[in-house]
């Protein structure tokens, strides 16, 4: 790729979030994720190319040098920032348009820095392209796994029911998506291949922002609402179609008695399995530090609690959840506990705004910045310097509450001198036909979306939390007013 000679037609749309889009190279595993600014700034850009760059600087030096250290080097791409020619940004921006979702067009691609960020394209991995069959990716958004701890929290219901979980009433409230999913974190986080089965069923069938799937780099799988506009992009049967292939021959089945049930039902069970063992053979100790009694089961999930009891055996050491767990629970205090330290620093910023730099709210992201965070003292002892390190952790873990995991699958090629991987192959379809498993898979696993989240995000932050649990208690208080508790619990 050489970056003075840009063709957009060497481009296509990808995908995009709330502060970012990506555009993926048609030959090459690369792609571009490129800021996005609200639509009424299009006129003139908020910020200058040279903070642009900066900007784009602080999110791989954060990766880099923070988030892959707490989660693991082996998960984290960090890309590099690029500087591209404006003509060739422009063009870009007008060929991916038609492609956008309408719901993301409340922002607009920043056409003005000419700044990217270059980053391996995790659908299409370059080392698992060998392979004849296209690998599947699924990329999900975990969103955060454990409950507070009830010291820090004034409504009780927090400690009873995830946040995600409460998330979805405002949401649907709100008209944010049209129907609640069923997703609870918690069970993916539980380690327990029931619930993380189950939760994975969920996330098929209510996708919203938190699931995808694509094959040859190609999203094929997605929420209808927020997708990529395709209609069939979030049809079960379509789904079926692609995935169908893959595991026809698996289990000593014939042919045509596949159901599309046991289908769906081994792709999980490939899916889970890539997600107990990325660690890659490491320890098989299990994480211990949620298992607090009463902090690994949301009420609100619709997961039978009964059948939970008996598989409860937490999350396999170095395995990438129990990675973005531990991250996350650098949120000690809940935002209610932190909130109180965050006007410690903000004061102190007031009263000294020219000590903004020396403590590193906006960066630079350095081993400095980690080793704050990491040496926090037990108590609070009135600091300035308590105040920071707790508010530096509470960002961290804000990261790992909003990051995604991309889980690369390529069938067959587990079996080190196995030259059939491609699963139409005859010689394939015999051998796994044969065996009573479902098909092997090799994988890789990776974490993306770890750009430092604001410090002014905090006070948001406490708001939103304000909100969503009054949605929630509201809800409940009409389900029980009705009598339809199972609207909201299901019986146990
Ligand atoms: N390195 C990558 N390889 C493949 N797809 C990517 C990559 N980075 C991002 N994407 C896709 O683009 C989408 C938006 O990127 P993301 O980093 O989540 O942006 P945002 O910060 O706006 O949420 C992701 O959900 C994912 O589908
Ligand atoms: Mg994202
Ligand atoms: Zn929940």
């Amino acid at each position: 790729m050489e970056l003075d000679k840009m063709d957009e037609n060497d481009w296509r749309y990808h995908g995009e979030g709330n502060k970012s889009l990506v555009v993926s190279h048609v030959q090459l595993s690369k792609v571009l994720r490129l800021l996005k600014y609200p639509a009424e700034d299009s006129e003139n850009p908020p910020q200058t190319a040279e903070q642009a760059f900066r900007q784009i600087q602080n999110i791989v030096d954060f990766s880099s040098n923070v988030m892959s250290r707490l989660l693991g080097d082996k998960f984290i791409h960090s890309g590099e920032v690029v500087k591209l020619p404006l003509e060739f940004v422009r063009q870009l921006s007008i060929k991916v348009q038609p492609q956008r979702p309408a719901w993301r067009c409340d922002k607009v691609m920043d056409i003005y820095s000419g700044c990217a960020l270059c980053l391996p394209n995790l659908t299409a991995p370059s080392l698992l392209q060998h392979s004849h069959t296209p690998p599947l990716c699924v990329e999900i958004k975990p969103k955060c796994g454990f409950l507070p701890s009830a010291k820090h929290i004034s409504r009780d219901i927090k400690s009873k029911v995830c946040r995600f979980c409460m998330h979805q009433h405002y949401k649907v409230s709100s008209g944010r998506w049209k129907r609640r999913s069923l997703y609870c974190p918690l069970d993916l986080f539980s380690g327990s291949r029931a619930r993380m089965h189950f939760a994975v069923r969920q996330l098929i069938e209510e996708p919203q922002n938190n699931f995808k799937i694509f094959k040859g780099g190609q999203c094929i799988y997605s929420s209808k609402e927020g997708g990529s506009g395709d209609e069939d992009s979030s049809d079960l049967n379509s789904l079926l179609y692609h995935l169908r292939p893959y595991f026809l021959y698996a289990n000593n089945r014939i042919h045509a008695h596949v159901s599309g049930k046991a289908v769906l039902s081994d792709f999980i069970q490939v899916l889970v399995n890539a997600l107990l063992n990325s660690g890659g053979g490491g320890g098989g100790g299990v994480t211990t530090d949620r298992r607090e009694e009463g902090r690994t089961y949301c009420e609100a999930s619709v997961f039978n609690k009964e059948r939970s009891r008996h598989g409860s055996q937490g999350l396999p050491h170095d395995s990438v959840l129990s990675r973005i767990l531990n991250t996350q629970m650098l949120d000690s205090l809940n935002i209610e506990g932190l909130y109180p330290l965050y006007r410690r620093v903000e004061q102190h910023l007031r009263d000294f705004p020219k000590e903004r730099n020396a403590l590193q709210v906006d960066g630079p992201y350095n081993e400095a910045f980690l080793e704050h965070l990491q040496k926090c003292p037990a108590e609070d002892d009135g600091s300035l310097d308590f105040a920071v390190s707790k508010v530096h952790q509470y960002r961290v873990a804000m990261t790992a509450k909003d990051c995604s995991i991309m889980v690369a699958l390529v069938p067959g090629a587990d079996d080190e001198h196995d030259e059939d991987q491609d699963v139409l192959c005859p010689q394939r379809r015999l051998r796994d036909f044969l065996s009573s498993r479902p098909p092997t898979f090799s994988y890789s696993v990776s974490i993306l979306d770890l750009d430092p989240k604001p410090l002014d995000s905090i006070p948001l932050q406490l708001s939103l939390d304000h909100k969503i649990v009054s949605c929630y208690t509201r809800t409940l208080a009409a389900a029980v007013d009705r009598d339809d508790r199972t609207l909201l619990f299901r019986p146990v």
